[in-house]
């Protein structure tokens, strides 16, 4: 295999929104750039459509669903082969729904622990070798409440928790070839067709009184990505409002 190939970053869920951006972050600094979507297609394809205008062969889309654990191994061996490396891999997709007690079965356990826990963690397994051998990095996108949890959303909480030990723990285990750090988000883009009740008072408790923005996640991305010191560690990009959530 060649090494003179550019770096290449693998990122979950990059169709939309922070995971776009993270593509286009890592796109514009040279990187080849694989797109994982699950049901995104359209947004998927217009991304790497317009990075291969600006740089042909430097981008690809790759569908899977977390859920499906045989498409994980299937996930990193195509992105592999892709562009002959892997040096980032980024685990952003992430499902996100309320669990109230009392009406949450385990469908809702399965598709919150799945994208938020254990795709990360096989994924981040397939991908050993070949992040060991070019000193990568992997970065999880967690979030505030895998340390105090949202009201009605227990599992969505549990599986962030456990991503956000697999940062330390995975840390600990791979270096020092490999770093692994983690983002724990407060209130960037809220979530997709939900209108929040309570956005103003989400915001009240941030220091800042206002809404992070995405670049805020991405110059986070950047730092960590060049601080070669740096590991096991998830910074909250949140306006302070872990001080008082
Ligand atoms: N937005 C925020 O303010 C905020 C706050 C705290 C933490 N975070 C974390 O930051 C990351 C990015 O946030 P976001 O709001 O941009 O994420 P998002 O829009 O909620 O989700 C990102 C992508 O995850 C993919 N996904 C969900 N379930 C999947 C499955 N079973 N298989 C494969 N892909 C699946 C979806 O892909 P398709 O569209 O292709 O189906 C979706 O586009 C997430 O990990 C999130 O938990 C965000």
């Amino acid at each position: 295999m060649s090494h003179t190939n550019p770096a290449t970053v693998l990122i979950t869920g990059a169709a939309k929104r922070i995971g776009a951006e993270i593509a286009k972050h890592f796109h514009a600094n040279q990187f080849n750039t694989i797109i994982h979507y699950h049901r995104s297609h359209q947004e998927a394809e217009a991304l790497a459509n317009e990075f291969n205008s600006t740089r042909s062969n430097s981008a690809a889309i790759l569908q899977a669903d977390l859920n499906d654990f045989q498409a994980l191994s299937k996930l990193s061996d195509d992105a592999q082969r892709m562009f002959g490396r892997i040096d980032i891999l980024i685990n952003n997709a992430s499902s996100f729904s309320p669990t109230p007690l009392g009406k949450t079965g385990e469908r809702q356990w399965d598709n919150l622990f799945n994208s938020n826990a254990k795709a990360p963690f096989f994924l981040s397994q397939a991908l050993l070798p070949e992040l060991k051998k070019n000193s990568g990095c992997i970065i999880n996108m967690v979030d505030i409440y895998a340390e105090k949890p949202l009201q009605n959303h227990t599992l969505y909480c549990m599986a962030k928790s456990a991503l956000a030990m697999m940062t330390q723990s995975l840390a600990k285990e791979l270096g020092p070839e490999i770093r692994v750090n983690g983002i724990a988000p407060g209130a960037i883009l809220w979530p997709e067709g939900e209108i929040q009740e309570n956005q103003k008072e989400l915001l009240d408790k941030t220091c800042l009184k206002r809404l992070g923005q995405v670049e805020d996640i991405i110059r986070t991305i950047d730092f960590i990505t060049h601080n070669k010191y740096l590991t096991g560690q998830i910074i909250k990009i949140d306006g302070g409002r872990s001080v008082n959530i």
